[in-house]
């Protein structure tokens, strides 16, 4: 079985999606690390990602590995090298609204995807796995915060990796980003028709685990 969570940057979609797959036993997949992990590989080889070639060219080397052998996390492997923790720079980040706009490295990300999920029960967190990816999966939830809120939780993540980076230009970033990410032409970060949109502004993570295995447990 397969549960979404999409939503914009900040809202808590990776720590909810690895808590709810832990209380239920399920696996979780991040597939935004999936397209940083894309952006880092194009930036370590200098990628000119304004050329198709180029970027289908990178993408057939592309060596990338999902271990889910971690109980709480999975392991981002390029080339057999630990790259979770890189793949969260600024650098990354700046870069990967870009990335994940073109054609040829969606489909290749899509198809690992559901390659991956295809045999278990998974958490799928993004931004267009209940529209696009997984569009009859049985639950779907979007989250939401406001901008304070998820600038203070990026802020974190930040320094998390040694970044100094000020919460103004972090909220800046994040509208911009959605901006861009909501209207680009393939996939744009939407909510799904069908899906349970929860407000996570005011909510601990455990708030929003609950509100979220409530809805499973009633159905
Ligand atoms: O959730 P995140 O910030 O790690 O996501 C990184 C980027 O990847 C973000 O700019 C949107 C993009 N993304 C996407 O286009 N589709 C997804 N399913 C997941 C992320």
């Amino acid at each position: 079985m397969i549960i979404t969570i999409d939503g914009p940057a900040g809202v808590g979609k990776t720590t909810t999606a690895k808590k709810l797959a832990s209380k239920l036993g399920y696996q979780y997949l991040d597939t935004g690390a999936m397209y940083r992990a894309a952006t880092y590989f194009f930036i370590q080889h200098a990628t000119d990602t304004s050329s198709e070639n180029q970027v289908k060219k990178m993408l057939d080397i592309l060596n990338l590995k999902l271990d889910f052998t971690s109980n709480d996390s999975i392991t981002i492997l390029l080339d057999g090298k630990d790259i979770s923790l890189l793949i969260r720079s600024k650098a990354v980040t700046d870069a990967v609204s870009k990335v994940s706009a073109l054609e040829s490295v969606r489909e290749k990300m899509v198809k690992i995807q559901k390659d991956t999920t295809k045999n278990g029960n998974f958490i799928v967190e993004g931004r267009d796995i209940g529209t696009v990816v997984f569009p009859d999966a049985k639950y779907k939830f979007f989250l939401v915060a406001d901008y304070d809120t998820r600038a203070k939780r990026r802020f974190k993540d930040f320094k998390i990796v040694n970044e100094e980076i000020n919460v103004n230009k972090i909220k800046q970033d994040l509208t911009d980003r959605d901006q861009y990410d909501s209207s680009r032409k393939l996939s744009p970060l939407k909510q799904a028709k069908d899906a349970i949109v929860i407000d996570t502004s005011n909510c601990t993570i455990d708030d929003q685990v609950n509100q979220i295995y409530k809805h499973i447990e009633r159905n």
